[in-house]
């Protein structure tokens, strides 16, 4: 055992080595509960899904399982979703759901959570309101030895966020500095546009990784290298990271250039921006707007031909955020430096990724699936900003692991995910050794894993 080990940052930018143990061995699968999932601020929902009073859902992570409810019009409370008679899963996840949706009507005898083995019943202050034959205990019930195990929840970003641990420290100063960079993009005011989620046959950092870094763009998604290169920094940010496109030269990217909507290469920018702008919303189906797609085709004939990339760029955004404005869907005010600084993706420890924009958010959560090494639930999430009244109403599609079942390019990613996890087994593998520049998103989180497993620090290579 490494014991908890926390190397500094600045180590990341050499090159390190780390072993396959966080992706294939059954005792680490088992101890994350124990020593990551139990301990860290992660998303269990969004705002949006529990809207009134009494509405609830749940959050399975490993073998816990956690209920959030809306208590009242102010506030929202997180419980372990268990019985504490005699240890009922107090609302069952649906087979082949996501989690459990529901309302609980605070109206009748007995309102509230209701455990279908014997009974007791739980009002949203996870409180019992109900107890069969109380009496039969002698006195020995009380409200401390029969409510629900509190878990500690706030909310950042129109997201949920849990923390099993009760001496965590605030969310806020866990996310930091990541929510400072988050904050101009206003993520609170978005809605869910899609959501789907699988069972996927490899760790759920295998399925995290994919998405971490643009330096697999070249060989895993070769279509989109026609519109530029998509050489990265990587950046770890306290616990967590960011990427965004960098210049092999070095120096400073401007936020036209580093982030999702940046300009594409070609003769003429017109097209070339048009074209990119529609390949992402053939093959992701995210990570643009429907407005900025359609704005893009206009350029070739609202602008001189020869005008230069970064003035086309610049009209298309204008444009862009008009006709937005003319829907009734007003972009925030992200300054140019507030844009460059997020670049392309951000990623919160553990498992959490998001490419930002100004109307919309791409992002995957992964999860381990129980205890299995080899099983994690992925999801992909894209968010958008809508007309007020216009938001859609959506709920988790399953799909399998089966690239029919995603949009092109993300199944490119998931082509990979089963062969790494093969790999990552092999007799023959010596160990993993990130790209120092352009990985060290994926460097962090294991060096942020070791620091919270005890186990498998990033090494400086031999
Ligand atoms: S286990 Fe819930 S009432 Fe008995
Ligand atoms: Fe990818």
């Amino acid at each position: 055992m490494d014991n908890n080990t926390l190397i500094p940052a600045e180590l990341l930018d050499e090159p390190l080595v780390y072993p396959a143990e966080a992706y294939i061995s059954k005792d680490y699968a088992e101890a994350e509960g124990d020593k990551l999932w139990s301990r860290v601020w992660q998303i269990a929902g969004r705002v949006e899904e529990i809207p009134d009073v009494g509405s609830y859902i749940t959050y399975d992570i490993g073998t816990d399982s956690i209920l959030i409810v809306r208590s009242t019009d102010e506030s929202i409370k997180a419980y372990h979703n268990v019985c504490p008679h005699r240890g009922r899963k107090l609302v069952s996840t649906p087979a082949g759901a996501n989690q459990a949706v529901g309302k609980k009507d605070q109206a009748g005898e007995h309102p509230g959570f209701f455990c279908n083995y014997h009974g007791w019943t739980f009002n949203l202050e996870g409180q019992a309101t109900y107890i069969h034959d109380k009496d039969d205990w002698k006195g020995a019930l009380n409200e401390n030895n029969t409510c629900l195990t509190s878990v500690q929840v706030d909310t950042w970003g129109g997201w949920i966020w849990i923390n099993m641990d009760p001496q965590a420290g605030p969310l806020r100063e866990y996310l930091e500095p990541v929510a400072s960079l988050m904050d101009p993009f206003q993520f609170d005011k978005m809605r869910y546009r899609f959501r789907q989620f699988g069972i996927f046959e490899c760790n759920w950092k295998v399925a995290l990784e994919a998405f971490l870094e643009p330096y697999h763009v070249a060989a895993t998604h070769p279509q989109l290298s026609k519109y530029g290169d998509y050489y990265a920094y990587s950046k770890a940010l306290g616990f967590h990271g960011n990427t965004g496109f960098d210049t092999r030269k070095g120096g400073d990217t401007s936020s036209s250039d580093n982030s999702v909507h940046r300009a594409a290469k070609g003769a003429d920018p017109r097209v070339s921006i048009a074209q990119m702008q529609q390949e992402y919303w053939d093959t992701i189906g995210a990570s643009t707007s429907e407005t900025l797609v359609k704005t893009a085709q206009t350029l070739v004939d609202e602008l001189p031909e020869g005008t230069p990339a970064s003035e086309v760029h610049h009209y298309w955004l204008d444009k862009a955020r008009k006709v937005d404005a003319e829907r009734g869907v007003i972009w925030p005010e992200i300054s140019e430096k507030q844009m460059a600084d997020a670049g392309l993706a951000l990623s919160i420890f553990p498992n959490f990724n998001i490419i930002p924009g100004p109307t919309f958010g791409l992002y995957y959560r992964v999860r381990p699936y129980g205890t299995d090494p080899d099983k994690c639930i992925y999801e992909a999430v894209a968010l958008d900003l809508f007309p007020e009244g216009e938001e859609p109403q959506t709920e988790w599609i399953h799909a399998e692991q089966d690239p029919e079942q995603w949009p092109f390019v993300i199944a490119q990613d998931i082509s990979n995910m089963v062969e790494v996890q093969k790999g990552l087994k092999s007799r023959g593998f010596r160990g993993n050794l990130p790209n120092p520049h352009q990985e060290k998103k994926v460097t962090n989180l294991h060096r942020m894993l070791a620091y919270y497993m005890g186990t498998g620090v990033p090494r400086e290579m031999e």
